[in-house]
């Protein structure tokens, strides 16, 4: 999930640190949004290093990408700790003053308060006030710890434990709405193939080249398509996950195989999803027996080869086929695009980049890093399409795999009713 930690002026913002732990290493995108008053107390470049992600107070920094609004309209749930008592009048007075104030009002999830003040503070009707409006609003306001507070007094005004915020918020997450489903029948009549896993390149009898792809998006995505009513044929290279019930299934081991297979059946296939990660090189030959140690002492030498681009090649076949006036399937092909880089627009340019290389209809970009995607069940996704423009910016989700496949396959059933008009 994609979770905002806003940290508010407090001595307190220290334990955010650990709270910011437990968010990621659960697998979730948090980017943090600390007041400028708090970076007092902890620095900007502390939050950056824990969270991966760029941090800023300031509703006039990275500007073109209109923060103020998209980080409040993205969030899966926000957190605000320490919510000072100022903190907590602002929200309550519904001020925009900085990002953090900014992005509550644009807050479409739940957002969750951990307050951290003395005492008299907390018990003070002002205090009072901003809490029951924050509440009456449907926002949730922990009750603060009892202990020892800053200076030699004590009572309650401590800020909640890490992982009792924590737990708030995993419960928070758990009441929001859930993600829409497929739509039923969207693709009833249509025939989807899905390429899933990852392809192993043998070098001998008993090894070979591989990667870390688990098959569980490929999977989720043909699933998906199943739902929506579709003829999935699903072809499976290297999977941690069984194939679901109801999949045409074939098992492919390399990417030579993967390509013949994909051959095969693409142009009687409405829809082409690459979601298999293909191995861009394979050794040059294949050793027939073991490859023994040396007895001369020398290291083995491995020649690699390029493979072919199959989605590259499924998008020219397409179009070929349609410049000579066949019926020119598949109507949408869709490819995925790992990438890492350091912000988000860097990965973005990649990712835009890789569109336009492959020439496909839509672009499943997943950033790659911070605990997130390789074998994780949380995965942050841009459905890149060459038609996106300012007024209709990518969309991106954040959720698990499967959440992820229905975005994918609604937006699928969307680019087919399209682009049977264009082919
Ligand atoms: N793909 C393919 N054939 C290949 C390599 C990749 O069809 N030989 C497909 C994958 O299934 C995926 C998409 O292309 O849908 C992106 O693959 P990726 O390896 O990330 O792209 P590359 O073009 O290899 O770019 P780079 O490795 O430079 O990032």
């Amino acid at each position: 999930m994609r979770i905002i930690l806003g940290v508010g002026g407090g001595i307190a913002a220290y334990k955010s640190a650990s709270l910011l732990r437990l968010f990621t290493e659960a697998g979730h995108n948090v980017s943090v949004i600390p007041t400028e008053a708090s970076t007092r107390f902890v620095g900007v470049a502390t939050w950056e290093a824990l969270s991966g992600n760029t941090v800023s107070s300031s509703v006039f920094d990275e500007v073109e990408k209109v923060n103020h609004v998209r980080l409040g309209h993205e969030a899966d749930l926000i957190v605000v700790a320490p919510a000072t008592a100022d903190l907590l009048s602002r929200a309550a007075a519904g001020q925009a003053g900085d990002l953090l104030t900014n992005t509550l009002l644009m807050a479409r999830g739940p957002v969750l308060f951990a307050p951290a003040m003395h005492t008299e503070m907390w018990s003070h009707p002002a205090t009072r006030a901003n809490v029951a409006t924050l509440r009456s609003r449907g926002a949730l306001v922990m009750e603060p710890a009892v202990g020892r507070l800053t200076g030699k007094d004590t009572g309650a005004g401590r800020l909640p434990d890490p992982e009792d915020i924590f737990a708030a918020a995993m419960a928070a997450l758990e009441m929001r709405p859930q993600e829409p489903a497929v739509p039923a029948g969207a693709l009833a009549g249509r025939t989807v193939t899905v390429t899933a896993g990852g392809t192993r390149e043998p070098l001998d009898p008993v090894r070979f080249l591989g990667n870390r792809s688990s098959g569980k998006q490929g999977v989720a995505v043909a699933r998906a398509a199943l739902e929506a009513g579709a003829r999935v044929r699903l072809i499976a290279a290297h999977m941690d996950v069984p194939a679901p019930d109801g999949v045409e299934l074939s098992r492919v081991e390399t990417a030579l195989e993967l390509r013949e297979a994909v051959h095969a059946v693409a142009p009687e296939s409405d829809v082409l999803i690459m979601a298999a990660a293909v191995a861009d090189f394979r050794p040059d030959s294949q050793s027939n027996t073991k490859i023994k140690k040396r007895d001369d002492g020398g290291d083995p030498v491995i020649t690699l080869v390029r493979n072919p681009d199959i989605l590259a090649e499924a998008v020219q076949q397409r179009n070929a086929a349609a410049a000579s006036g066949e019926g020119a399937l598949p109507s949408v092909i869709v490819g995925f695009a790992a990438e890492t880089g350091d912000g988000s627009g860097e990965v973005l340019d990649y990712g835009r980049q890789k569109l336009a290389r492959k020439g496909c209809e839509l672009l499943v970009l997943n950033r790659v890093g911070v605990s997130l995607v390789f074998g994780q069940d949380v995965t942050e996704v841009t459905l890149l399409s060459p038609a996106d423009s300012d007024a209709a910016p990518a969309p991106t989700y954040t959720g698990t795999k499967t959440e992820v496949a229905a975005h994918i396959i609604t937006r699928v059933a969307q680019e087919l009713t399209g682009a049977l008009s264009v082919h």
